[in-house]
């Protein structure tokens, strides 16, 4: 990476003084802005799966405090920390979610102190740095990497807000509907290629997306877009979770012990399906043509098998999201290299749920795949490992120790990512069983 002229510093510098701002303001619209400082639901535990509020909320000050505070610093190896005395407390690793409600947290004001203080300083750093000859602050990769840890825990705070029971707090204008109809169910071929996977040369990228290689890909068929609710109530109603034969050992164990019959959320009521969505209840055929949301991979890839199709591997999903046919050279997006805007996806909780499928014709591919980017995480039948040539940055927890466990991966971005995050190289993973996340996937087939 070359560092920056000194007028692209500037505007590299107040581009990442917008995001950190950006991502702060969708914190505080899921925290400060919609509990009072002594409302129980700000530090309760809403689930063993994810974190009180306030953890996350301290947690993400922390990460800044370290990265931003003590390592950010111009012409400085390493400086004083705001709160170094609560390292021990936001530590991911040691601290798994289910018991993080029992350790003797900030409190919620305090914890909006600490943030507050620390983005401060960081934004004294950034003011005065010079995005030096140091690996982490070239092209301002630190502060990139702090906007998206933010997002991430943005995101991850949404799918608490989901799984929290009571009166709906959050509230967001509906999506915009479908202007290109029919595209559920329909496949699009893609020639195989030789494709240029990942990347080495988007400053914002992750250790586990680079470096840029290449990779073989066989003809496939891709859906168009995702799966919808309609067509997953339809495999529900046919008895897909009663068939045993259609599902893998680990899968059918799963779905048995908690007694899943049906996506997270998804009850039948007065002979309808309906699903819960931030707390408003919704009658699934009001929602049809939209992506079915809150599946695992097991759930994913059982109603792929049952379609007559599979799920795609992460190679064919990144070659329909990148892949340029008509010139053989890799993209960033799959409309071409500007940012995502709200014309092209479905990003930044703007709608608090997934749009229905044909609403972003101005995101979709070359080859008329929709929705790739926006609105559901999509599974791929891949696992997590390094790309050829892989190297731990800055820190080995953030990827490597990942690799090579029961992980499959999510492609693609929800409608609760930052923009900042939507990256069609992103990886994503989490264990086949989770489906608490913004989850939903379309399905391939080979040719
Ligand atoms: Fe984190």
């Amino acid at each position: 990476m070359t560092a920056p002229t000194a007028r692209d510093s500037g505007a590299l510098r107040r581009r990442l003084a917008a995001e950190l701002a950006a991502a702060r303001a969708r914190t505080r619209a899921l925290t400060h802005d919609v509990f009072a400082g002594d409302d129980p639901d700000f530090t309760r535990q809403h689930s063993p799966l994810m974190s009180p509020f306030h953890w996350d909320l301290a947690h993400i000050a922390n990460m800044e405090d370290y990265w931003l505070v003590r390592r950010g610093a111009p012409d400085s190896d390493l400086v004083a920390g705001v709160r170094e005395d609560v390292d021990h407390l936001y530590d991911a690793f040691t601290n798994p979610r289910a018991g993080r409600s029992a350790l003797p947290l900030l409190d919620p004001a305090e914890a909006r102190v600490y943030g507050d203080r620390v983005r401060e300083k960081a934004l004294e750093h950034l003011e005065a740095g010079s995005f030096d000859e140091r690996r982490t602050l070239a092209e301002g990769f630190v502060f990139s990497m702090i906007v998206q840890h933010e997002q991430q825990h943005v995101e991850t705070m949404l799918a608490t807000h989901q799984l929290r029971a009571g009166t709906p707090v959050l509230h967001a204008d509906p999506p915009p509907p479908a202007v290109v109809a029919g595209l559920a169910g329909t496949e699009v071929f893609h020639p195989g290629a030789e494709f240029l996977m990942g990347t080495s040369s988007e400053a914002a990228a992750l250790d586990n997306e680079k470096p840029a290689h290449p990779v073989r890909v066989d003809d496939f068929w891709l859906d168009a877009a995702p799966v919808t609710n309609a067509e997953y109530a339809r495999f529900v109603d046919a008895g897909g979770y009663r068939d045993r034969s259609l599902w893998s050992e680990a899968g059918w164990d799963h779905i048995t012990a908690e007694g899943w019959t049906a996506p997270m959320t998804w009850e039948h009521v007065d002979g309808r399906w309906h699903r819960t969505s931030f707390g408003e209840r919704q009658a699934i055929d009001d929602v049809g043509d939209q992506p079915v949301l809150h599946v695992c991979f097991h759930e994913a890839a059982v109603y792929a098998a049952w379609a007559g199709k599979r799920l795609p591997t992460e190679v064919e999903w990144e070659f329909a999201a990148r892949h340029d046919h008509a010139t053989g050279t890799t993209r960033r997006f799959p409309w071409g290299d500007e940012d995502p805007t709200p014309e092209r996806a479905n990003l930044d909780q703007r709608h608090l749920q997934p749009a229905p499928v044909g609403a972003y014709p101005a995101g979709a591919s070359p080859l008329g795949v929709h929705q790739l980017v926006g609105d559901v995480w999509e599974w791929c039948d891949s696992g997590f490992e390094g790309y050829p040539g892989f190297e731990p940055f800055p820190y080995k927890e953030y990827s490597e120790v990942f690799f090579g466990g029961d992980f499959r991966m999510l492609r693609g971005s929800s409608f609760g990512v930052g923009t900042p995050n939507a990256r069609t190289t992103f990886r994503n993973w989490d264990l086949p069983i989770r489906r608490q996340i913004f989850s939903g996937f379309r399905c391939a087939r080979s040719a």
